[in-house]
């Protein structure tokens, strides 16, 4: 694994953007790219960067060397920002928790490629990607109760969320670390292939997703999160109305969509996407 010279605030998150993906990096390697507020900071400024961009289509959030990233700093998010007061505390919580929101509700599908470690508050970013994709060497695990707090920060709300009750349980009691193929099988994660298979299989999955139309990807990412909430019937209510204000931002893809399939008969919905004009 390379190890990085010491950072400045500005590299502790790095991208590149190639062939419709921003490739956006945890890039403190030799700390297991833990979240400090130098992280939270620059990765807000990275979001807002490349958000609307026309050259991105999807992003995907990745880690330098053998972590994904080692959940929170634990000397400068915990014990640097308590030294301030609460004060400081509550400020590194907004920009933490802060920049997970954005990436819940991002404008462009997110996926996770977890490369390696993932630990406590790494939970919030893995969960706030619409999909996820790991190495079965990964490793994943709620360290919080070994070392004595409960996983706060969301952590605890997301797993509920992604995971059986059992599971979340039992992640969070014994703090014990599972593998890429178990994070898949408890459902924290959508697949775990071999290292070496990652990039590539995650690159596959950006470009399934790139073949829609944007707005109404957009539209069904954040309908499978709003509804999860709802009973039924505010979920139909909501659908229809989304439906109809995604037709504001783009109200010829769906009737190309039925074009092509009902008149000119070149394509299958069940078995891929329409053609789109870019
Ligand atoms: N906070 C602060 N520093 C961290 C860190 C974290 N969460 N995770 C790793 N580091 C630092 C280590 O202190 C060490 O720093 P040093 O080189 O100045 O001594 C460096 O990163 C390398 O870590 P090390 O433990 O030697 O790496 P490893 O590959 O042997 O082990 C882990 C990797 C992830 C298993 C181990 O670092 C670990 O348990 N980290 C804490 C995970 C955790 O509890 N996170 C939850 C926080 S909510």
């Amino acid at each position: 694994m390379p190890v990085a010279e010491p950072q400045d605030d500005t590299n502790v998150v790095r991208y590149e953007v190639s062939d419709g993906i921003a490739w956006v990096y945890f890039n403190r390697p030799e700390k297991r790219n833990a979240m400090n507020p130098a992280t939270n900071r620059v990765m807000t400024d990275v979001l807002d960067e490349i958000e609307f961009r026309d050259d991105v289509k999807v992003l995907v959030l990745t880690g330098e060397g053998d972590a994904w990233q080692a959940g929170m700093d634990l000397k400068e998010y915990f014990r640097e920002t308590e030294a301030q007061g609460l004060r400081g505390v509550r400020k590194s919580q907004r920009e933490s928790y802060g920049w997970f929101r954005r990436l819940r509700w991002y404008q462009k599908p997110t996926i996770a490629m977890v490369n390696g470690w993932c630990f406590g508050g790494g939970f919030g970013p893995l969960c706030a990607c619409d999909l996820a994709i790991c190495a079965d060497e990964a490793k994943f695990g709620l360290s919080e109760i070994n070392w004595g707090i409960l996983p706060g920060g969301g952590v605890t709300k997301v797993v509920v969320d992604f995971m059986s009750m059992r599971d979340a349980m039992y992640l969070t009691l014994t703090g014990e670390a599972i593998d890429g193929k178990t994070a898949a099988a408890w459902k924290l994660v959508n697949e775990s292939v071999p290292l070496d298979q990652l990039k590539g299989r995650v690159e596959e999955l950006a470009k399934t997703i790139m073949e829609k139309s944007p707005s109404a990807i957009k539209a069904a990412k954040d309908a499978v999160r709003r509804v999860k909430e709802m009973t039924y019937d505010n979920a139909e209510d909501y659908l229809v109305r989304a439906q109809e204000s995604a037709n504001f931002f783009d109200n010829e893809s769906r009737k190309e969509g039925i074009k092509q399939f009902i008149d000119d008969k070149s394509y299958k919905p069940g078995l891929a996407a329409f053609k789109r004009d870019e």
